[in-house]
């Protein structure tokens, strides 16, 4: 499909995947998959879809997300709503089957599914994974959200790690059942920011004997910063998670800790408070070698990765993406 924007080419090769750009779709935007070549035409280098669980949700009742847009933040308790696994990868199959289907990666969001309880959260997980496995370029294991009751608590160690390792043995039996040639699927995970600096290091400690292909970092906050504002007042007395501006620093800084304790041995996809190209660059400085928007599109609109794409290339002035990636840690 042509372009609505002339996006200039910045390619970029992650996890054995070739990204046109590094601006991408962040999760919970498309999570019924139901806009997907509209990414791709937007200018998107790569789209998350989802999140996704098990079982299909209605998520939480009405009203589940506000604005505060004197702080250009969203606050959202979402709760997930989406069609459920195999829902979502008759939808997909749909999207290749009409001839749709972008040239960019497409990586799928997994989340956990409200009636499912803490302790059978891997076979959950491991469920949605291998019904979409052939359906998506990367997956991201999201155990960051803030509207499922109790799910950050699988960023503990332990948990996560249950939850890895039945993942990495379902991804081992596609592969196999999808034959000679057939590759591994990148597995992300997604962080929160309110995860203390030593429980990031406890997730960063799985990177290499779970296999993981990244980070993404960050999802929304449960904190609230002061503002001034009166609109954002009355917003943030709301329960949910908050996203946007108000976000931005402690994204980058969880970015920029991630960097340095993984030694920039893995990509981090950079994600929170996003919207414009200073935001973009601070990103890739702190350690990004991937970004996404979500808030930001919302309120600058859909000329934004067009935007950011063009003014990163002015930033890097010739230089390569990969030695601006952290470079304002070294
Ligand atoms: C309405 C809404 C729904 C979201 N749903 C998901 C989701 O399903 N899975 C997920 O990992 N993140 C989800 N997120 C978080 C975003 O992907 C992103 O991490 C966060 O909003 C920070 O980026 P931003 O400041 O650019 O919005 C959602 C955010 C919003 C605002």
């Amino acid at each position: 499909m042509a372009g609505w924007f002339d996006v200039p080419p910045l390619p970029v090769e992650a996890f054995g995947l070739r990204f046109p750009n590094p601006v991408g779709l962040a999760a919970g935007m498309d999570k019924g998959a139901v806009a997907v070549p509209a990414w791709e035409a937007m200018g998107f280098g790569f789209s998350e879809l989802g999140g996704v669980t098990r079982h299909p949700q209605s998520g939480n009742p009405e009203p589940r997300m506000f604005r505060a847009p004197g702080e250009e933040a969203l606050l959202n308790r979402m709760g997930f709503n989406n069609p459920g696994a195999d829902a979502l990868c008759t939808r997909l199959q749909r999207w290749h089957a009409v001839g749709r289907w972008p040239s960019h990666p497409v990586g799928i969001n997994l989340g956990k599914s409200k009636m499912t309880p803490l302790s059978e959260a891997a076979s959950d997980y491991a469920y949605s994974f291998g019904q979409l496995w052939g359906q998506a370029d990367f997956f991201v294991v999201n155990v960051s959200s803030p509207n499922t009751p109790n799910l950050r608590q699988l960023q503990d160690k332990a948990a996560l790690d249950d939850i890895l390792s039945a993942l990495q043995e379902m991804n081992r039996a596609r592969q196999r059942e999808a034959g000679p040639g057939a590759s591994l699927r990148p597995i992300l995970v997604k962080v929160a920011p309110d995860l203390s600096f030593d429980a990031l290091d406890d997730v960063v400690s799985l990177v290499e004997p779970r296999g993981l292909a990244g980070l993404v970092a960050t999802n929304t906050t449960i904190a609230r910063p002061e503002t001034t504002d009166a609109v954002a007042r009355i917003v943030y007395r709301e329960t949910g998670g908050l996203s946007g501006r108000p976000l931005r620093e402690r994204s980058t800084e969880v970015i920029r800790h991630l960097h340095r304790q993984t030694g920039g041995r893995i990509p981090i996809i950079g994600v929170g408070g996003i919207a414009n190209v200073d935001d973009a660059w601070d990103k890739v400085q702190a350690g990004a070698t991937l970004l996404q928007v979500y808030s930001g599109l919302v309120y600058e609109g859909p000329s934004l990765p067009a935007d950011l794409v063009a003014g990163l290339l002015g930033r890097l002035a010739g230089a390569s993406w990969s030695d601006a990636i952290g470079a304002g840690n070294r």
